[in-house]
């Protein structure tokens, strides 16, 4: 292998930057904290993966894989679980809601949960049959530990109060349950880690019916890409794991668009009389 072909693959591997003036052999380095540890005489050093301007690898012998004599010696360390797949585990284990609670409480592998002042869980009637999910709190929900209750909220509360709903007639939440800082969108990471958690309260709940405010949240639960405005207004049977059926789902304009879009207000009456019309008939 010639030097340029080296230095790509170790670019490849992410080694991209020199950290130290000479190498260090971290998988030797942890072997011999190991061997420290239990007492055994530590393997040789095999290979060295080093920053790019730091001296090429010392070469393994002939035919032998690179990390195969360390591996003999000892067991390779197993990785950390990503924060998502412990998002996965500890939502999984929550057998009701107030265990989602207390579990989204102690669970920090969500960088949001560092910045928020408060949890921001749910709030209203679980067993009222419907559950509307917003994006994630605001400063006034992040202030007081509850979903919807700035501008946004207020302006939701009226939407359902045309159609003769309230808070006592339906469950709300978010896709995050923790501000982000300056209220910015959550990233793809900060959405994998919350999404487990979300459709563990969707399954404890099993709402009859399922609105989604705003493209985020849609997209997220209903793992789509489509835009919101083409989504909006379409009832779809969503399967949700944990969920005995799948349930009749809503996606929504987000109030807050409406907020900054009033002309979009017409659309989101629509939405929110077919929610109505659709109540009515399963009622009867
Ligand atoms: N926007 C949301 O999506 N959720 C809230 O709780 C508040 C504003």
């Amino acid at each position: 292998m010639d030097s340029l072909a080296a230095l790509r693959l170790q670019i490849e591997w992410g080694a991209d930057e020199a950290l130290d003036e000479s190498p260090v052999g971290r998988l030797a380095v942890r072997a011999q904290a190991a061997a420290a540890e239990t007492g055994t005489p530590a393997p040789p050093e095999t290979f060295v993966l080093t920053p790019a301007r730091a001296p090429l690898p010392v070469p393994p012998r002939l035919g032998m894989p690179l990390a195969m004599p360390l591996a003999m010696h000892m067991p390779m360390p197993m990785p950390m679980a990503m924060p998502a797949q412990q998002a996965q585990a500890v939502a999984a284990a929550a057998q009701t809601r107030a265990e989602l609670r207390a579990a989204l409480e102690a669970f920090t592998g969500c960088g949001l949960s560092a910045t928020a002042t408060n949890l921001v869980f749910d709030d209203g009637q679980a067993d009222s049959g419907l559950m509307l999910v917003g994006e994630g709190p605001g400063a006034e929900e992040d202030r007081t530990g509850r979903p919807f209750v700035g501008a946004s909220g207020q302006l939701l509360d009226r939407m359902l109060a045309s159609v003769g709903l309230d808070r006592t007639k339906l469950l709300i939440t978010n896709l995050i349950p923790w501000r982000p800082p300056g209220n910015r969108n959550p990233t793809d990471a900060e959405i994998s880690i919350c999404l487990p958690f979300l459709l563990r309260h969707i399954a404890l709940v099993q709402p009859r019916y399922l609105v989604l405010l705003g493209a985020i949240s849609t997209q997220a639960v209903l793992a789509t890409k489509g835009g919101i405005s083409r989504q909006r207004g379409r009832w779809i049977q969503a399967e949700i794991a944990g969920l005995d059926a799948p349930v009749a789902t809503l996606p929504m304009l987000h109030p807050a668009y409406l907020l900054r879009n009033p002309t979009a207000k017409a659309q989101a009456w629509t939405d929110m009389v077919s929610l109505r019309r659709r109540l009515d008939s399963d009622a009867k």
